[in-house]
């Protein structure tokens, strides 16, 4: 068993965030996202991993390295034109070879790991193995039509979704995925849908199986998931301390204080994780929040937040909530008069004031 993970495209819906920054190498509570996959192929005892990764950049190699940290070997495979999940498969092809595989999107996150899903797909005489997930949305995702318990029809965002269930990103494959993939045609939006590749298989007698993920699921497309990524991630963290809480600071709950990392003068309710060598001084950090390393945080409030690296929040009068913060990102007081409200922004950026 080999494990392919996605961590190409855009990711045009998290500007201006992706403007500087791969969205699978986005923190959620201090770690990007793309370690979860790796993590979870991991502990399926996953030795060999290919990563798919856009070929004008090499900013995944370089952030993920060659795996020897996680004791696995990571090939990376260059995607010249992003076009869809089965173009991502068709890529593998060389790399996969006879292996059977699991498919993992890098922007996913399942809580509890995928060995339950590899064994039962191993154990099983299935050529496809599918995990879904109850969602509110299923219009956003591939949807299954399942009827005495058999999937019989797999469809790409649906305006009529015929069941609650997405499909996540999650897949195990045998290699007759690579003769479904390579029958395709674009879609309307221009891309080989993974969703047609299952539904070929299905078509043509293929054997799809499915197990419904209980526990909770994310694809974190877009910035409310991922501050609700954080908040679930963050809830089942264990507290440690390696940095300094001063006697001046009430700290409670789930809390992770990184090396180097002090707080003074402040409330810090977790679940809460504050990186490396940040200071927080005056404040109040409320829970679900992650700040990056090397942040400073004085005289405000923070809550439901992720703040990423070398951050400055300063005398800020308002809490900050429900917010993302880039790398490097100043939120100041303005001094002097008249009072004002001052802006350096980004192209895409969003600021709400009240
Ligand atoms: C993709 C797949 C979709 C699946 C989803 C899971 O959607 O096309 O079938 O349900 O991932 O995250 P996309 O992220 O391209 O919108």
């Amino acid at each position: 068993m080999k494990a392919l993970i996605a961590s190409g495209g855009r990711g045009t819906r998290l500007r201006p965030i992706t403007h500087t920054q791969n969205k699978h190498l986005i923190a959620i509570a201090n770690k990007p996202i793309l370690h979860y996959a790796i993590e979870a192929a991991c502990n399926a005892g996953i030795k060999e991993i290919g990563i798919v990764h856009n070929s004008d950049s090499q900013e995944v190699p370089n952030t993920i390295g060659d795996g020897s940290r996680w004791g696995v070997s990571i090939t990376y495979i260059p995607q010249i034109n992003p076009g869809g999940l089965a173009q991502v498969v068709l890529l593998a092809e060389k790399f996969i070879g006879n292996d059977n595989f699991i498919f993992y999107l890098g922007d996913n996150l399942v809580v509890g790991g995928v060995k339950k899903y590899v064994d039962e797909f191993t154990k099983s005489n299935f050529n496809c193995w599918l995990t879904l997930s109850k969602v509110k949305d299923p219009q956003r995702f591939g949807v299954p039509e399942i009827k005495d318990g058999k999937i019989i029809s797999i469809e790409e965002k649906p305006i009529n979704p015929k069941s609650g269930y997405a499909v996540a990103g999650i897949y195990i494959y045998d290699k007759n995925i690579f003769t479904a993939c390579k029958a395709l045609k674009p879609s309307a939006r221009g891309e080989l849908e993974i969703s047609d590749a299952h539904q070929w298989l299905i078509e043509n007698n293929f054997a799809v199986g499915f197990s419904e993920i209980t526990g909770w699921w994310k694809d974190t497309g877009k910035p409310t998931d991922l501050l609700e990524a954080n908040r679930l991630v963050l809830d089942n963290l264990i507290p440690s301390n390696n940095g300094t809480i001063e006697k001046t600071a009430n700290v409670a709950g789930k809390v992770i204080i990184e090396e180097g990392a002090i707080i003074k003068d402040s409330v810090v309710r977790g679940p809460v994780i504050i990186g490396k060598n940040c200071l927080i001084e005056g404040s109040y950090i409320g829970p679900f929040t992650a700040i990056g390393n090397n942040t400073t945080i004085k005289n405000s409030e923070v809550e439901y937040s992720i703040i990423l690296r070398d951050c400055k929040i300063i005398n800020v009068g308002i809490r900050i909530e429900g917010s993302i913060l880039g790398n490097d990102v100043e939120v100041v007081e303005a001094n002097g008069k008249p009072r004002v409200h001052r802006f350096m922004i980004g192209d895409q950026s969003r600021v709400e004031i009240s």
